[in-house]
């Protein structure tokens, strides 16, 4: 093989890497699951994860059956400091931009808001989050907030 060829053959195996993102012992995906319901509340106070996620998925069902307009749910991550800024903010945007201000910073992580009987998910990087540092879920549906929310921590 010359080294034109070898150098060639190089790229496209780096750029199929890239593509594919293959697994390798150092990934670690973890996965929670958390449900919302008609009565404005979330079933779980906390949620937490190891320090060795590399990637966290979290999955919301909304388990009511109001429609996402008069009961609508989302998962939305921010440091605890955040919360109050970032709900005001998020409250002002509407639906169409699931009550979160489009761009926000502060936003870590956030699920689409939806209505009873349906469910989606996120995943994101956890490298950005760091042990020792408040973290706060909650729905930035307006007014959710006060009953949906709780702890989120990195162990
Ligand atoms: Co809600």
């Amino acid at each position: 093989m010359s080294s034109k060829h070898y150098f060639l053959a190089a790229t496209v195996m780096a750029a199929a890497g890239l593509l594919a993102h293959p697994a390798s012992a150092a990934d670690k995906v973890c996965q929670l699951a958390i449900a919302g319901n008609d009565l404005m509340q979330f079933d779980k106070k906390d949620l937490s994860v190891g320090a060795d996620c590399t990637q966290i998925e979290v999955t919301l069902t909304h388990t009511g059956k109001l429609p996402a307009a008069a009961m609508g749910h989302d998962w939305v991550l921010v440091k605890t400091e955040d919360l109050n800024a970032v709900a005001n903010a998020g409250a002002a945007a509407g639906l169409a931009n699931n009550y979160l201000q489009p761009g926000d910073k502060r936003v870590i992580a956030a699920t689409k808001v939806i209505g009873g009987g349906q469910s989606t998910s996120v995943s994101f990087p956890a490298a950005p989050l760091k042990k020792g540092q408040a973290y706060t879920y909650f729905c930035s549906f307006p007014g959710h907030n006060a009953l949906m929310k709780g702890t989120f921590t990195i162990n």
